[in-house]
């Protein structure tokens, strides 16, 4: 039998993968249990999605974990959740490190916790000179939060007679986003897992022409296996960037 490994082009494959991370609420519930268990056996998806993607040779993956959105859970669920991450950052450092793979983050970062703010610091700055794959995670991250960062950047700049408004491009907006400031190319493929069919303001801008594929499995239980379904289906697809078919294809 094919294993769905051997069917993905390693030629053609999405230079940048975003994934929002959703279900692991239902998938605790399901089993009884409370919702922070469903995040504690979403680390083990985190770890298997990192692995298979740096193995296949992606370059970038992007990972929701915390939206802006999110602090208005209740507040139990908010601390358990930082306090995860605060771990699961530090206890992975080292296998980032053997991976060659470097952490970096999205974010209203500053408004986390402290300690979850330096946990977070220390393994990016630890992580700094990898250069096999980059791992993005999006904390208190919201695409309009990021817009408006940009907006300001830009206001600045006009403020100052460093650009003309009627010069501004889309360059130079997109120049002004988390992303482009950390040199992360706009995702190829998004991801979302738990049949939900929402962006729920996530990279809004980098997504326009992001071939979207959603999956009824929850986030606890996505495995390399997932990963390797949602590619093969991206490389059927054809990405036209609004042309035509016929321009596209070569002669
Ligand atoms: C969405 O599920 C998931 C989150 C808000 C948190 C994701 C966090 C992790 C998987 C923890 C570890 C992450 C890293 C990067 C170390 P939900 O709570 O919205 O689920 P529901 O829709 O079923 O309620």
């Amino acid at each position: 039998m094919i294993d769905l490994k051997d069917k993905i082009d390693l030629n053609k494959l999405p230079q940048h993968i975003a994934i929002i991370m959703d279900g692991n609420g239902r998938w605790a519930k399901k089993r009884g249990k409370l919702r922070i268990f469903g995040h504690e056996s979403g680390v083990k998806a985190v770890r298997e999605t990192t692995e298979a993607a740096a193995e296949l040779g992606i370059k970038y993956i992007t990972l929701y974990a915390f939206s802006t959105e999110n602090w208005d859970r209740p507040k139990y669920e908010i601390d358990a959740l930082m306090q995860l991450l605060v771990n699961t950052i530090s206890k992975e450092t080292k296998t980032l490190n053997e991976n060659n793979i470097k952490l970096v983050a999205i974010g209203d970062l500053k408004s986390l916790p402290k300690d979850c703010y330096q946990n977070l610091n220390k393994s990016i700055e630890n992580t700094a000179n990898n250069t096999r794959m980059t791992l993005v995670l999006a904390l208190s991250y919201s695409s309009k939060w990021e817009i408006i960062e940009a907006v300001k950047n830009i206001a600045q700049k006009v403020q100052n007679n460093q650009i003309l408004p009627q010069n501004i491009t889309q360059n130079d907006f997109s120049d002004c986003l988390s992303t482009s400031l950390l040199g992360i190319p706009d995702p190829d493929l998004l991801i979302r897992t738990s049949d939900e069919y929402r962006i729920s303001n996530f990279l809004l801008w980098q997504i326009a022409y992001a071939e979207l594929y959603f999956t009824p499995t929850l986030w606890p239980d996505f495995r390399k296996e997932d990963l390797y379904e949602a590619i093969v289906n991206y490389q059927k697809r054809e990405r036209r960037f609004g042309k035509t078919s016929e321009q596209i294809k070569p002669i």
